[in-house]
């Protein structure tokens, strides 16, 4: 067992630490050589039914599900077609407005999730094409999808997924880029901006790796209270969302992730002297607000963690108590990037609690039941 964990006290480490490697295999052989386009050859769907799709359906579960947050995000900004997202567990009892022109994309690492498989055959008696994003060439999923893109993170052995979470978001990134350079959303020029970004990436994580024990010290902090909050605005939400989760189901502290403008919608009331808040702020779009928002919460007491860009954290120290900084990226690509402090946080929560960090309580790898 020591020796499949390649050092590392566990596997959920281990996986976290894979990021870079994850990153680089999901995209070898899927840029083209220039580096200017995306290549799927993969895809069985021809460029005119792609162009033929006008609106998207993400279904997932769980954190799948929080990647197809990050998803909706990018198709919606490079293509410019709306995407929904839905719980897997709800979309197939919610009669789901699927017309021919509807593409529904699930997300799965194991290729098994009850829900999603159901979601997924759903879709298709409804007549709709589906890709599959997951991590198991040969699953459920990957075998009854009309198109699958595999991501290539390795296999996954943490109850807690942080490797396929991450992958799942280069496949986005890839699709994106693919779709939005076949209907001519986006010139190679954009295209290649993007994608040397994107080769960035996996160097970026090695970096922020290296500061892990940064993130340790706050974590061994924050596993003294029982309850705090993520808050993010954009896709800083979608990202909040998953450090929560990833928390919650390691850790077994409550957090609840907000969009920080609808904290003054009610959920302000809850914080208190010492209240833990995890602030995102990578969206430089929204970074004024973001900062208005993170002062309505230390106007209560809370005590904040802020995850900004590199360059921001002499101005950023004067609102929030600590900080962690991530290299700069483009704001589509933060993802990638702004969840890995998250896992840590997880992560060192859990084994100051002295928690089964791999098998957390009451949950399972894959979930076959509905
Ligand atoms: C992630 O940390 C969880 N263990 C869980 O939410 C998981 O992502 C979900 O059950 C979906 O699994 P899948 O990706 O294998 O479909």
């Amino acid at each position: 067992m020591t020796a499949e964990k390649a050092g590392y006290d566990h596997f959920m480490l281990k996986e976290i630490h894979e990021q870079p490697k994850a990153y680089r295999d999901t995209m070898l052989g899927r840029i083209s050589e220039d580096g200017r386009s995306v290549e799927l050859p993969e895809l069985k769907m021809t460029a005119e039914q792609l162009k033929g799709i006008n609106r998207v359906h993400i279904v997932a579960c769980g954190t799948a599900l929080h990647a197809g947050l990050v998803g909706k995000n990018v198709i919606e900004s490079l293509v410019r077609i709306p995407v929904e997202t839905d719980v897997a567990s709800e979309y197939r009892y919610r009669s789901p407005i699927i017309t021919p022109d509807t593409l529904v994309i699930v997300v799965s690492q194991s290729g098994e999730t009850a829900d999603t498989l159901a979601a997924l055959r759903e879709a298709q008696r409804c007549g709709a094409r589906v890709l599959a994003i997951t991590n198991v060439v040969g699953s459920s999923v990957a075998r009854e999808a009309d198109d699958v893109i595999i991501t290539l993170a390795g296999p996954e052995i943490a109850v807690a997924s942080t490797k396929a979470y991450s992958s799942q978001l280069i496949a986005f990134f890839l699709l994106g880029l693919y779709w939005a350079q076949t209907v001519g959303r986006k010139d190679e020029a954009e295209v290649a901006n993007v994608l040397a970004a994107m080769q960035a990436l996996p160097e970026q994580v090695e970096k922020i790796l290296a500061q892990s024990e940064v993130i340790k010290q706050v974590a061994e902090s924050i596993s003294h209270h029982s309850s705090l909050f993520f808050i993010g605005r954009g896709v800083d939400y979608a990202v909040a969302m998953e450090g929560s989760l990833k928390l919650k189901e390691i850790s077994y502290i409550h957090s609840e992730a907000y969009a920080a403008g609808e904290l003054k919608h009610g959920t302000l009331a809850l914080i208190e002297e010492g209240t833990p808040v995890i602030a995102l702020l990578t969206q430089e779009d929204l970074y004024e607000k973001m900062l208005s928002n993170i002062k309505e919460t230390k106007a209560r007491g809370a005590d904040v963690l802020g995850i900004v860009n590199e360059g921001r954290e002499e101005e950023v120290a004067k609102s929030v108590d600590r900080q962690f900084a991530i290299p700069r990226t483009l704001p589509l690509l933060t993802p990638a990037l702004s969840v890995i402090p998250l896992q840590l946080l997880s992560y060192y929560a859990s084994l100051a609690l002295g928690h089964d960090v791999d098998k957390p309580r009451n949950l399972a790898k894959s979930v076959t039941v509905e």
